[in-house]
């Protein structure tokens, strides 16, 4: 059945430096559950932006992530050779994996997150957290001006020693780690900057392989080195499946726990609500996940039959590239009413949203991340009762990222510390 004109006729040009997500977010829903956008580059997509369509989507057994068995502008190399989205369909992971290779790749990693083993991580992530705001009130205390980044300090580092230790990386390789990482997945690096990103990347990864096969730990590379080892995944996919792990357990809830702390600070009813124990910290995760989704858009989802969808009435033809806009979905006014642009930790529905995905690939660390997230708040603002924003959110620029919906920096003051 053929699918209905679209309202828009010339696709929506996303923006690549990600200046307005919620903005670009809106304009998106207005013109129907899904829009045609054009990507960085002039790749053409769709943007699928309402709740429903991308539930059924995301369970949709001819959707696959698979670039490179599902898409043919990958396959036939008709992307642009620096096309800057490109590592994010190029690599070899369980998140780019479609059917029996998702649940192949998916399965070694799956131990790692049960209940018992994140829970099993709070203590640790406790005395992180208070570690971090040690370093906080010293960097501050150098300041001149007391002003000290939060989000460089706790917000980044807290997840990354946490995603660190789950993969068993040595603190030695820590810092190189980072560096690439912070870089790797950014959306505006120029050709020459993301080529040699990549090589850095390799060279790191095949140190920590060797190191691992020669000393295994209880860790998530250890169970991957064994996995290949049994044969259950190739050289790549080991390599790319690591790498996948650390990306996808920093940017993601460094970026929570950055809008969490950014909204409490600009909305002091909704922070005095949680600081008093009349809403747990829990909500506040819940509803930051709603309304600042921190994977922002997630690239991309290819269709291996043309899918048609009943109640949109939308064609999404075979080999077609759709991105699930998580932004939008979190702020649909059709689930969270008029007010859903509005932080609001008390609204009846901060747990219905999709920042986590949906179905086969719900995200596998979304209760480390939560407890991550409440950790952390309930530290900083214990340590801090009187931690003040240092510049106007309009000076809070957003991560130049399609995909990961952060700030590049938060000044902050710690005035009022209880402890200095
Ligand atoms: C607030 C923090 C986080 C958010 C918002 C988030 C979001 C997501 C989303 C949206 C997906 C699915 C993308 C898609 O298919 O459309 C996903 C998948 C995944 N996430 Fe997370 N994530 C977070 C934290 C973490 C952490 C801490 C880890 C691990 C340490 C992690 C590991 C994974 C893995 C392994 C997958 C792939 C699941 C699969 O395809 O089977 N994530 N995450």
């Amino acid at each position: 059945m053929p699918s209905p004109p679209f309202r828009n006729r010339c696709p929506h040009r996303l923006d690549g430096s990600a200046a307005d997500v919620h903005g670009e977010a809106g304009a998106l829903r207005a013109l129907g559950p899904a829009a045609r956008v054009e990507l960085p580059g002039g790749v053409p997509a769709w943007s699928v932006t309402d709740p429903g369509l991308v539930r059924r989507l995301l369970v949709h057994p001819w959707i696959s992530k698979d670039a490179h068995q599902h898409w043919p502008a990958f396959v036939n190399g008709d992307l642009p050779a620096d096309w800057p989205l490109r590592i994010w369909v190029d690599i070899r992971t369980v998140q780019t994996a479609h059917g029996p290779d998702h649940s192949r790749l998916r399965h070694p990693l799956v131990p790692a997150f049960s209940t018992r083993r994140v829970r099993a991580l709070a203590p640790r992530i406790e005395e992180t957290a208070a570690t971090l705001l040690d370093d906080l009130a010293r960097e501050a205390a150098l300041a001149p001006d007391g002003v000290v980044d939060l989000r460089t300090w706790f917000a980044t580092q807290l997840p990354w020693r946490t995603v660190t230790t789950l993969v068993g990386l040595p603190e030695a390789m820590h810092d190189a780690f980072q560096g690439v990482n912070d870089m790797v997945f950014t959306t505006d690096l120029s050709p020459e900057q993301a080529s040699d990103t990549e090589a850095e990347a390799a060279r790191l990864l095949a140190d920590l392989i060797v190191l691992k096969s020669d000393q295994p730990g209880d860790d998530i590379a250890t169970a991957l080195v064994d996995a290949h080892r049994e044969g259950l995944l190739d050289e790549r996919e080991l390599a790319d499946n690591i790498w996948m792990v650390l990306g996808a357990g920093y940017g993601t809830t460094a970026n929570l726990i950055d809008h969490a702390v950014v909204n409490l600070l600009t909305h002091p009813d909704q922070l005095d609500l949680a600081v008093s124990g009349r809403v747990g910290w829990d909500r506040v995760v819940e509803e930051t996940l709603r309304h600042q989704a921190p994977v922002a858009n997630f690239m991309m989802r290819f269709p291996t039959e043309d899918v048609y969808d009943e109640p949109t009435g939308l064609t999404f033809e075979r080999g077609e590239a759709l991105v699930v806009n998580y932004a939008a979905v979190g702020r649909d006014p059709a689930v969270h009413g008029s007010r859903a642009e509005v932080f609001d930790v008390t609204r009846p529905t901060v747990r219905e949203h999709l920042a986590f995905s949906h179905g086969p690939t719900y995200c596998l660390g979304a209760e480390l991340a939560r407890l991550e997230g409440r950790i952390a708040l309930s530290a900083l603002f214990s340590r801090f009762p009187s931690l003040e924003l240092a510049v106007g959110t309009d000076r809070l620029a957003p991560l130049p990222s399609l995909i990961f919906n952060g700030h590049r920096e938060i000044p902050v003051r710690l005035e009022g510390n209880k402890h200095s």
